[in-house]
C-alpha cells in the first residue's frame, strides 16, 4: 500500500528530544518494511512561537507562513536524521521531488510546500497526487469531534464520517473564533474530492500509528466516502 502519514509538530516534538524522534523513526521503519511511506511533518509550538514574534515585528501572513514552513522542514530534518538511510536526505519542497524520492525507494519526509495552508493540506494533496491508499493524521487530538472539544462540552467523538461531514464540521469549527479544527479546510476539501481513505488518530504514542496501519486497529476516526446510519445519527445531533 501507498501510505501518507502526517505527523503534527506538537506530536513529534512536544519538547525537543532524540528519544521521541527515534520512537517515531522506529515505527516508520517498521511500516516501510511492508509499505511505501511518505511523511509530512508539522511545525508545532516552535512554529507558532516564531510566527508570533514575527507578527509582533510587523511581518504579514505570507512572511509568517514562510517562517512556519522553515520550522516544519527543521522538524522534518530531525526525523530524516533518525531514519538515516531509509529517508530521502532532504525534505522535498515539491510533490514532484517527493514522488522521485519514492521512486528511489526512500521515505520522503516533507514539511510545508506553499504559503496559505498548513501541512494538513500538504499531506492531503500528496495523497491525491500519488493516488495513495491511506492518509493518516497523527495529531494531538484523538479523532474528529462534532465540535471543538476544548471549547464545547457537548462535542462528541465520531468513529467514522464522510468527507462531506468532515467539511461541515471543519467549516463550523473555523467560524467559531479561538477554536481549532482537526484538519484545515483545504485538507478537508482535498479529502472530499479525492475520496481518500483517511484516519485521524492520537499520535502521542507512535506505536498507535503502527497498529492502525499494520493491523487496521485504532481508537481514532475513519473518514470514508460511504456512511453508515449509526454515525449519521450522531452527526444529526450537532
Ligand atoms: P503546521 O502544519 O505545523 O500548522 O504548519 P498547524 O497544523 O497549525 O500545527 P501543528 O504542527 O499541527 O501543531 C505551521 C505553519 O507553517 C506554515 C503556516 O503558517 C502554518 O501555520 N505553512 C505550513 C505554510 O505556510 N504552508 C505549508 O504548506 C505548511
Amino acid at each position: 500500500m501507498d501510505i501518507v502519514i502526517s505527523v503534527g509538530g506538537s506530536v513529534l516534538v512536544p519538547e525537543i528530544s532524540a528519544e521521541r524522534v527515534s520512537e517515531f523513526a522506529r515505527v516508520v521503519e517498521k511500516i516501510a518494511e511492508e509499505h511505501s511511506v511518505t511523511l509530512v511533518v508539522g511545525g508545532g509550538k516552535t512554529a507558532r512561537d516564531y510566527i508570533g514574534v514575527a507578527r509582533e515585528l510587523g511581518s504579514n501572513d505570507a512572511m509568517c507562513d514562510y517562517l512556519g514552513m522553515d520550522v516544519t522542514r527543521i522538524n522534518a530534518r530531525l526525523l530524516i536524521a533518525a531514519l538515516e538511510g531509509t529517508a530521502y536526505p532532504e525534505p522535498p519542497t515539491s510533490y514532484r521531488e517527493a514522488e522521485d524520492a519514492l521512486a528511489d525507494e526512500k521515505v520522503p519526509v516533507m514539511g510545508g510546500t506553499a504559503p496559505g495552508q498548513t501541512t494538513d493540506a500538504v499531506a492531503a494533496v500528496f495523497s491525491e497526487y500519488t493516488d495513495a491508499d491511506l492518509l493518516v493524521y497523527a495529531t494531538s487530538v484523538d479523532g474528529v469531534y462534532t465540535a471543538d472539544p476544548s471549547t464545547d462540552d457537548d462535542a462528541q467523538k465520531l468513529e467514522r464520517l464522510t468527507p462531506e461531514e468532515l467539511i461541515e464540521i471543519v467549516m463550523k469549527t473555523q467560524m467559531d473564533a479561538g477554536t481549532n479544527s482537526v484538519v484545515d479546510a483545504l485538507a478537508a476539501k482535498i479529502i472530499e474530492r479525492s475520496g481518500m481513505h483517511t484516519i485521524v488518530l492520537d499520535g502521542s504514542d507512535p506505536t498507535d500509528i503502527e497498529r492502525a496501519v499494520l493491523d487496521g486497529v485504532h481508537d481514532g476516526t475513519e473518514i470514508l466516502p460511504e456512511e453508515t446510519d449509526e454515525e449519521q445519527g450522531a452527526l444529526d445531533d450537532f
